[in-house]
């Protein structure tokens, strides 16, 4: 909004500054504007100069503080506007979509966005939901009630992912916005949308329990999670579309995600008396598939098992970051924790790949905020640096700085310390307690650097705060869809993050440890469509004020599913592959088209074996068969009688069973 402190951000602070007190600062600018033009006059003397540049690196950072503090005050109230005008039905810019329906952009053409995507609509409401907890207001109550009522019926329409009976619908990445499928070519499936949706909506269901609503959280809410939870369990390890809608292949951001909904699933359900078996047994699976982006070069390569031709670095890893920020594990790096040592280099490779390619960041230096897009190699309308992405550079920082405050320390590591010595060049590895005049010189350096992207975004809005998707590389201007209701989100997490604002917990510490060994274990599922989706009346919070979401996990209730393991050793030929089909809707009800598919990663020409897992009711019997799919479609059946299993109830979340094809 004020383009006049553009050029401010070329100065770095340098490390000598850390003596003066930036309370002063505050108070006192013409003071230090004065003695700053005295010291003009001694430049001669090599030590005044480095506290002459101390001095003006201070008031550079001063005058950027004070622009954000400005623009944030400004844009609050209309971010929250343009982001509830886009959504349905009462919203000033969403007439025609369908009650709480998110609408990415009012934009029709050039490009058309008048569409619903299950991620941004999910990222945004994950805001709401914050934003609601944080502070009770019904007019956001009834925008989260009508969202969860609408995804309960949009999970239910079948499109070119799939249908609902077996999940795979539930993968579709946008739908038109009165709820009905969209049938163009597009990047599908993206996995990323259930687990994104399960987050925002576990978030309103933890208000509810903590404000004594347990009954209308399980029966309302939680079978809407149960079927995302189910998906992702499911899906997870199959290759999608990433978050951009461009590669085919195994993406960061839905990786993570994948993560934080079966950790965070398996936590509400214990909290409501239930269990989610296959949320506790694959969580860890995915986290330790995490794992493997990060590239010894020190930053994580965004998409893997496919996105070659490009270097990796994408802004995918620091909206990751962002997204799964829990203050309760410090700087845990497995969750990839804002301010991890890993996510903090990634934070440099990332930001510093668009250094060289946008005319906007020509001669900013490594250490000064730049304008950040989503990959360097991006062509979609040109290539350009895009507002969320600017956004998230400063999110990243300002949780980072809640906790080195929280933690009363920063530390230093050799894989961050590129990091910090474009701040302080001084910086050395160690951990500096808040007593130490590093960590001061830190925090304020890392202040000012996040700063200096939030003011990126504000001197690249419109002047009446309008935020477009993007802005154009070379002159700054808004490009692409105008009023993107995800830039608008974003500018309000980040805002509230700068002030201080915690997000709740989702449980991390009880899920960041990585197993030994991975596998790519996935657990097939049942879909069962939430028909409750109205709300009673009158859910205000417990006494006046809402507490603290946090996670009081409830002791663990005896598992009422199971996950089952079928062993089935079969000898079959190239395109041949096995199946379970059975007698109970999570066997496909021994339809052949609905059948669970085996898995013949294990399989050998001395152990041919397949396999599957299945989520299945503690203590049901279940009849089944194993059949042989031929190339052509066509089936074998196993011989007769059909196999009897009994599920287990004695309280155990896991068991196999196994046997030779017949
Ligand atoms: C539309 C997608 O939304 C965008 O992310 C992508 O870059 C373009 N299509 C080009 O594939
Ligand atoms: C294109 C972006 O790449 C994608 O992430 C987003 O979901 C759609 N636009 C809609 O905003």
């Amino acid at each position: 909004m004020a383009a006049l402190f553009a050029n401010s951000l070329a100065l770095q602070p340098s490390a000598n500054e850390t003596g003066l007190s930036s309370s002063l600062f505050l108070y006192q600018p013409a003071m230090y504007a004065l003695s700053s033009l005295l010291l003009v006059g001694a430049c001669a003397v090599q030590a005044v100069l480095g506290r002459h540049d101390a001095v003006r690196a201070r008031r550079e950072a001063e005058i950027v503080k004070r622009s954000v503090d400005s623009f944030i005050q400004t844009e609050t109230p209309i971010a929250w506007n343009a982001l509830l005008c886009n959504i349905g039905t009462s919203g000033c810019a969403a007439s025609g979509a369908a009650s709480g329906a998110v609408v990415a952009s009012p934009s029709k053409s050039n490009p058309d966005y008048w569409f619903t995507w299950s991620r941004d609509s999910a990222l945004v409401f994950r805001g709401i939901v914050d934003a609601f907890t944080e502070s009770y207001d019904p007019k956001l109550q009834t925008q989260i009630q009508n969202y969860i009522a609408s995804q309960a019926k949009l999970q239910g329409v079948s499109n070119p992912s799939g249908s609902f009976s077996n999940g795979a619908g539930l993968g579709e990445p946008k739908f038109n916005v009165d709820l009905t499928q969209f049938t163009g070519a597009w990047g599908r499936p993206q996995r990323d949308g259930p687990p994104l949706r399960a987050i925002a909506l576990i978030g309103y269901a933890r208000w509810l329990i903590n404000n004594g609503y347990s009954s209308t959280a399980s029966s309302v809410v939680w079978p809407v999670i149960k079927n995302d939870l189910a998906y992702t369990a499911q899906y997870w390890n199959q290759t999608g579309f990433d978050l951009w809608e461009e590669v085919q292949g195994s993406s960061f951001f839905t990786i993570a995600s994948s993560h934080r909904a079966l950790v965070e699933g398996a936590a509400l359900a214990s909290q409501l008396g239930t269990t989610c078996a296959a949320c506790t047994t694959v969580a860890p699976q995915v986290l330790c598939f995490l794992q493997r982006f990060w590239s010894s070069s020190g930053y994580v390569v965004s998409n893997i098992n496919g996105g070659g031709g490009r270097s990796g670095k994408d802004v995918n890893s620091i909206i990751t970051s962002i997204h799964n920020f829990d203050t309760t594990v410090g700087c845990d790096v497995n969750t990839f924790q804002p301010c991890s040592d890993k996510a903090l280099a990634n934070h440099k490779a990332v930001t510093d790949s668009f250094r060289s390619v946008y005319g906007v960041n020509s001669g900013l230096a490594q250490g000064v905020a730049v304008a950040v897009g989503r990959y360097s190699e991006d062509v979609y309308y040109n290539g350009n640096p895009w507002y969320l992405a600017t956004l998230a550079a400063a999110e990243q920082l300002y949780d980072a700085l809640i906790v080195w405050k929280q933690q009363g320390s920063v530390t230093i590591t050799s894989t961050s310390l590129a990091f910090f010595k474009d701040l302080v060049p001084s910086a050395a590895v160690g951990t500096y307690s808040s007593t130490t005049s590093t960590y001061t010189s830190v925090i304020n350096a890392v202040q000012t650097y996040a700063d200096g992207y939030m003011n990126v975004v504000a001197n690249r809005a419109q002047s009446n705060g309008s935020m477009a998707e993007q802005f154009d590389r070379s002159n700054g201007q808004p490009v692409s869809a105008r009023d993107l209701t995800w830039s608008y989100s974003a500018f309000l997490t980040a805002a509230a993050r700068r002030a201080g604002v915690v997000p709740p917990s989702w449980s991390a510490s009880s899920g960041n440890t990585v197993p030994g060994s991975c596998s790519g274990l996935s657990v097939a599922g049942s879909y069962t469509s939430a028909t409750l989706t109205s709300f009673p009346a009158s859910q205000t919070p417990i006494s006046g004020t809402p507490t603290q979401t946090g996670t009081t996990p409830t002791p663990t209730v005896c598992a009422s599913e199971v996950i089952v393991t079928f062993n089935e050793l079969a000898t079959t030929t190239w395109g041949q592959n096995i199946k379970l089909v059975g007698n109970i809707a999570a066997l496909g009800n021994w339809n052949t088209a609905s059948a669970i598919e085996l898995s013949a990663s294990g399989y050998t020409s001395s152990n041919p074996l397949w396999t599957a897992s299945v989520v299945l009711p503690a203590g049901q019997t279940i009849q089944y068969k194993f059949i042989k799919v031929q190339p052509d479609g066509s089936v074998v059946w196993e011989s007769d009688p059909n196999r009897s299993y009994t599920v287990p109830s004695n309280c155990q979340t896991t068991a196999s069973t196994s046997s030779s094809w017949k």
